[in-house]
């Protein structure tokens, strides 16, 4: 396997914690980790350009299997050169296998060995995913990064049911694996479930090291269980997973927990959190989130965060940007996505310089006082 499409190099271990900084070699360029990756889910990031995303270093994108086969198709982008081109962004790509999204979104699911059963949330139309339908899609779409076809199960379902569930992720693993056809230019995932249960995780993680996967996802979190669950949970599992490959903890996208998470030795981190709340009007700020649509900002003009150095901060004040929202433009939430993404982003370069001092707990400490959260 020395041709593998995906390396990780682990630079240096945090003194005082698990985190670890790292860098993964793709065939689009090599990415700093810990990092956070902005969610592209209909081949794009909402509202924003891929000229925009570099400006702000944005290093690797997500995708959606799910959406990007019920539309535009799959084949037609693999006719259009792939997803890379298709979109014109070339640096890494990294696409989710469309099981969470089946488990999240659609409707009269039905889940045996051979895959899901379920009806379009487009147009209602009967659709089926497999471990190998999936995997062929990932392949047309061609990311650098591919993740396989799991089940993600509710948090707090039965042990019983989540190890059944487990297993059978396990096998749909393996079958993922025999059915990809590029790993020189592609790089699979395996995704580690098990919900809140150590020997679950254990089972989970053993069956998939036991495989040569190009890293392992974390998957079945931030999914309704609380901070302090999330984190007793990454505690006992990162260590299950091999040091000489990427960790990538799904969905999860508040400041606190990419830095909760990279503490516990968790490398890659993507959510739709910070582009979503920005188009509704909330900011991250280093001061916690601002409301950018309340009256109290009318005639603030100072920058959302006076801390931040986006482009929004340095040319734009809450009161304009208040009043884009107010009246509907859209400018307004391409200014306050850029803000989130640049935060976030920002945030991971610091968390890596914090690392490289060995000074993360102090960086925690010290971005929580200001962000008005407790130190756990
Ligand atoms: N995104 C967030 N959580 C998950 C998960 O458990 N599985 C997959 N495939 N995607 C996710
Ligand atoms: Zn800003």
């Amino acid at each position: 396997m020395s041709e593998a499409a995906i390396k990780y190099r682990l630079i240096k271990k945090e003194k005082h914690t698990g985190a670890r900084l790292g860098e993964i070699t793709t065939p689009h360029g090599t990415i700093q980790t810990p990092i956070f990756m902005p969610v592209g889910t209909q081949a794009t990031v909402k509202s924003l350009s891929p000229e925009e995303l570099k400006e702000m270093n944005a290093q690797i994108i997500l995708s959606n299997t799910y959406h990007l086969w019920e539309r535009p198709g799959d084949d037609l982008v693999a006719e259009a050169g792939g997803l890379h081109k298709f979109m014109n962004w070339d640096r890494p790509i990294l696409t989710d296998s469309g099981g969470f999204q089946v488990f999240s979104l659609a409707k009269l699911r039905d889940i045996n060995e051979q895959g899901v059963n379920f009806r379009s949330n487009l147009n209602g139309a009967k659709l089926f995913l497999s471990p190998e339908k999936a995997i062929h899609i990932e392949n047309n779409l061609g990311a650098d990064i591919m993740m396989s076809f799991d089940e993600c199960p509710p948090f707090f379902e039965s042990y019983d049911y989540i190890k059944k569930s487990v297993e059978r992720t396990s096998r749909w693993a393996e079958r993922g694996l025999n059915a990809h056809r590029n790993p020189k230019t592609q790089g699979l995932f395996g995704i580690v479930q098990g919900g809140g249960h150590k020997q679950l995780r254990q089972q989970s993680a053993r069956d998939l090291t036991a495989m040569d996967f190009a890293g392992y996802s974390i998957g079945g979190l931030s999914v309704g269980e609380s901070k302090s669950e999330m984190n007793h949970v990454l505690e006992f599992t990162t260590p299950m997973l091999p040091e000489n490959k990427p960790r990538y903890l799904m969905g999860v996208g508040s400041p606190d927990a990419l830095i909760d998470g990279a503490i516990r030795g968790v490398d890659m981190f993507d959510c739709v959190l910070p582009t979503r709340i920005a188009r509704n009007g909330t900011c991250m700020t280093s001061h916690g989130r601002l409301v950018v649509k309340n009256a109290k900002f009318a005639r603030d003009f100072r920058p959302i965060d006076e801390n931040c150095n986006c482009y929004t901060c340095r040319n734009f004040t809450r009161a304009y940007v208040r009043h884009l929202f107010k009246a509907d433009e859209t400018f307004g939430l391409r200014l306050t996505s850029y803000h989130n993404l640049y935060f976030l982003i920002n945030l991971m370069k610091q968390v890596r310089e914090a690392i490289k001092n060995d000074e993360l707990l102090d960086f925690k400490e010290a971005f929580f006082e200001q962000y008005g959260l407790n130190v756990a």
